[in-house]
């Protein structure tokens, strides 16, 4: 049989979020790469390698698979939620039109999977119900002026927003210039949810005011939601619900 990749995502934790054409593609598979913790949710057996790697080596990963399906392998390259959201499939993308000329023949796809600012929309409610935005707040790979105009212009728009890699140890006050941001264009009564570890053991939603966030509040397994200046809360017994209107008025 001749090789191909396939780049899937996991979805962000539970077993029953990942879709069934991503269970078949992993079974099918000769060989899986990726990120280490993504890489040890697949179960071992037998005529399956396991190829961990490290952050910050997506493109050696990149090229390792097309190289690999190059030789015949079948081979899947994970991500969490989805592959196409800050994540490896525009790793793969960018390997392939740099490298070798014949990878360009290789049978390459995407499957797609529940990325993590959705599960968390899910988890609250329907806070991005309306218009929204997803940002990656990570300046490994953007500079940081370019991060804050986006999120400016953003604030500006009225967009509900995501933010994905909210904040690391490498980079611990991004996230409080944020929140400065934010408090710079909206009201302190506006909606956050903090969503840790969405659809996993250890998930907790945080439902805060604008005026109620601390920089702490986020880490790496956190995306953040903003509501919109129409995002609204519903009180009740139990877990509050958030949401935003279909219209606005
Ligand atoms: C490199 S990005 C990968 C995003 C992934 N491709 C997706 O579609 O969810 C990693 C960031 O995604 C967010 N994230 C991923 N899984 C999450 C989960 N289960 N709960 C909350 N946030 C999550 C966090 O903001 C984390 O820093």
């Amino acid at each position: 049989m001749s090789g191909w990749v396939i780049i899937a995502g996991l979805g962000p934790g539970r077993e029953s979020c990942i879709t069934p054409e991503v269970m078949a593609a992993i079974a099918q598979a000769t060989d899986i790469v990726g990120y280490i913790p993504y890489v040890r949710r697949i179960a071992p057996r037998a005529g399956l390698t396991l190829h961990e790697s490290d952050n910050r080596v997506e493109l050696d990963r990149a090229r390792h698979a097309l190289q690999m399906a190059a030789d015949g392998r079948r081979v899947v390259v994970v991500s969490s939620g989805d592959p196409g959201v800050f994540a490896m499939a525009s790793a793969v993308f960018e390997a392939l039109e740099a490298g070798d000329a014949t990878w360009r023949a290789l049978d390459v796809r995407v499957l797609p999977g529940i990325t993590a600012m959705l599960a968390a929309s899910a988890a609250a409610g329907a806070p991005l119900g309306h218009d929204f935005c997803a940002i990656n707040l990570s300046d490994n790979l953007k500079p940081w002026d370019l991060i804050e105009k986006r999120l400016r212009l953003a604030v500006e728009a009225d967009f509900a927003m995501g933010f994905y890699n909210p904040r690391s140890k490498a980079r611990p006050d991004g996230f409080a210039r944020v929140l400065d941001v934010l408090r710079e264009g909206c009201a302190p009564e506006r909606l956050l949810i903090f969503a840790r570890a969405v659809s996993t053991p250890e998930q907790k939603i945080d439902v805060v005011r604008l005026a109620e966030a601390t920089p702490e509040m986020a880490d790496m397994r956190t995306v953040v939601l903003v509501g919109s200046s129409q995002t609204r809360l519903i009180e009740r017994a139990g877990d509050p619900i958030v949401y935003t209107p279909r219209s606005v008025s």
